[in-house]
């Protein structure tokens, strides 16, 4: 069984390594030159086009009352979503992504400290809500993009903005240390080294269990005021680890689901999570519980 896991983490590992040269939203990483810069090493963002995100003539409808932002994860942009956002579009929400945390102009986001990126994500949110007339959105995030709803509510004065949060492999309890490594091989770093990421990437070792951000987003409960909660993990999570950290604990019958509860052969891993029909599935099952299906466990992504 320890063979077994530590296999199928290998696999996951290529998948990550795969994702960077060829399909969604990395190329491979620049090679380092003697004087390189870090900003060098960093993979490449694809673009991808999303049709019908961010809409701002999108009508709300009785059926789909509130708009539904997607907050991508570390490392990644609203690109992310082009797997997600067509289906939820194609549905009849009304959907929205922004890119957030691009730290000094950085292709990438997920990098800037997590205050400001929350406040990001506070100011795209009440924008849509005007432009839509709307006084509630629903949240579904990724990896960081979990928690910034969750600073928005507690300290950027968002309580009864967030009708509902739903995660993704988010990073609800930091992670430990070998998260940060992960970050560290994307990145083409060796080691991971706070003094480079705090130059870099201040969001980083924010998202260390330890960090003082983690203690004071979860100080006194890791939920939201008001905020209907729920979590999909992956037992393959490279980046929150350990993955049970990506759920909630102290609301009581917070719903976590890890995903090969569903898909017992289910590989994906932390950065794929967004690729996948099971958790596509899970995602339209908590927007809208009333049309709630089984998810679809033949389509492995
Ligand atoms: C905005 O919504 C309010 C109710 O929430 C409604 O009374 C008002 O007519 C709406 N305005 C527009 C321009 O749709
Ligand atoms: C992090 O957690 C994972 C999963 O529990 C564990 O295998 C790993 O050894 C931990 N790493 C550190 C640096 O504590
Ligand atoms: C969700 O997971 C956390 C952490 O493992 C656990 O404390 C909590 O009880 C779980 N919630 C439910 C409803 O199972």
């Amino acid at each position: 069984m320890k063979f077994l896991s530590s296999t199928l983490l290998s696999i996951a590992f290529l998948a990550l390594a795969n994702m960077q040269v060829s399909n969604q939203v990395m190329a491979a990483p620049t090679p380092a030159t003697a004087d390189n810069k870090v900003a060098a090493t960093m993979p490449q963002i694809e673009k991808r086009a999303i049709s019908g995100i961010n809409n701002y003539n999108c009508k709300l409808t009785a059926e789909h009352p509130r708009p539904v932002i997607l907050v991508h994860a570390t490392l990644l942009t609203a690109d992310s979503w082009w797997y997600v956002a067509p289906a939820l579009v194609k549905r009849g929400y009304c959907v929205f992504a922004l890119t957030y945390g691009q730290y000094k102009g950085s292709a990438f986001g997920g990098l800037s400290p997590i205050e400001d990126s929350a406040q990001e994500l506070k100011s795209f949110s009440e924008n849509v809500m005007a432009k839509l007339n709307a006084t509630q959105v629903d949240l579904v995030g990724h990896s960081q993009g979990g928690i910034l709803g969750r600073y928005w509510v507690k300290f950027l004065d968002g309580k009864g903005k967030v009708n509902r949060m739903v995660g993704i492999s988010a990073i609800n309890q930091g992670t430990n240390l070998s998260g940060i490594v992960i970050f560290a091989k994307v990145l083409g770093l060796f080691t991971p080294s706070q003094p480079i990421f705090d130059a870099i990437a201040p969001s980083f070792y924010q998202m260390v269990d330890t960090s003082a951000f983690m203690a004071k987003l979860n100080k006194g409960g890791d939920t939201a005021p008001g905020v209907i909660h729920s979590n999909i993990g992956t037992r393959f999570d490279q980046v929150v680890t350990p993955y049970t950290n990506s759920f909630q604990k102290s609301g009581s019958g917070i719903p976590n689901l890890t995903l090969q509860n569903l898909c017992l052969l289910s590989l994906n891993e932390h950065l794929t999570m967004v690729n996948s029909n099971v958790v596509l599935q899970y995602v339209l099952n908590q927007l809208d519980p009333t049309s709630a299906k089984t998810a679809n466990c033949i389509s492995f992504p």
